[in-house]
């Protein structure tokens, strides 16, 4: 007999986490799950702090883009953390989350989707999740980090800037996903990827699994630096989550910041 769709609606959640989202907070509307994640970390809210919407008028991306976000087709959520390690440590975290994102993809949709240096997750080409990761820090230790995640799960069209490289799990494996499975998905294996991160305080016992998927291992890549563009061959990522670049002398470069992007006839990746 055919299995019936898990059809749930998200705030039909069922969560086998131990901490993370132990404290949930659903909305119709927000303007940003990041903002309100922010607000609450300011008002003493416990990590582990799970605030999810079913839409958001002003959802924040990176470089100060928005982010798209229709009602009821997509995931907008944002886990908020108050761990205890240095700020410069922080931006490792949306590594671990792109990887928790990409396994549970995995496994709730039975797919392979992709991770594009640092933190995008791409299927078939084109970009389906996006995650913005914001601190706050205050005299040398972090007040607490927000993550935040969009997941673009049923939308059929897409606008804005990614309009052209964006897509949806559905509109990509035209099968229908779980938005709570997904969810609950994310969260078990992000609190089990962060406590291998915490283990070392940087991604040693992540690295190979993250490497096995990254889109970008042994692809010709464009760094684009303030201080210029060059070209290589990404070769995966460091501990502390540099991407590695052959470049054409032969030595490899370790790219922190500036954005990277591959060369040719790939379109988005
Ligand atoms: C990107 O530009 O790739 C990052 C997009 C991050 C979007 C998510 S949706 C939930 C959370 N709230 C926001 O305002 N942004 C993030």
């Amino acid at each position: 007999m055919k299995e019936k769709p898990d059809d749930r609606p998200l705030r039909e959640i069922r969560l086998r986490t131990k901490w993370a989202g132990n404290r949930l907070e659903y909305h119709d509307s927000l303007d940003s799950t990041n903002n309100r994640a922010r607000l609450l970390a300011e008002e003493g809210a416990p990590e582990g702090t799970l605030v999810l919407a079913e839409s958001q008028t002003a959802g924040k991306g990176r470089r100060g883009r928005n982010w798209v976000s229709p009602p009821g087709k997509n995931l907008y959520f944002t886990l908020l953390l108050r761990p205890a390690f240095a700020p410069d440590q922080a931006s490792m975290l949306t590594l671990v989350m792109a990887l928790a994102v990409q396994g549970a993809i995995e496994e709730a949709c039975g797919c392979r989707a992709m991770i594009k240096w640092p933190n995008d997750i791409v299927l078939n080409g084109r970009k389906i999740t996006g995650i913005l990761t914001e601190m706050d820090a205050r005299d040398g230790r972090i007040n607490s980090v927000v993550i935040g995640v969009g997941v673009n799960v049923k939308a059929q069209e897409f606008t804005g800037e990614l309009a052209d490289r964006a897509a949806s799990l559905e509109t990509e494996l035209k099968q229908n996903v779980s938005r709570a499975l997904l969810l609950e998905k994310i969260l078990e294996r992000f609190e089990k990827d962060y406590a291998l991160f915490l283990e070392t305080l940087d991604l040693s016992l992540l690295r190979e699994r993250y490497n096995d998927c990254l889109i970008n291992r042994n692809r010709e890549v464009e760094v684009l630096e303030p201080s210029g563009a060059y070209m290589g061959v990404a070769e995966g990522i460091t501990a502390d989550g540099r991407l590695l670049v052959r470049v054409a002398d032969g030595g490899c470069r370790e790219v922190y910041a500036g954005e990277v992007s591959v060369r040719g006839v790939y379109g988005y990746v």
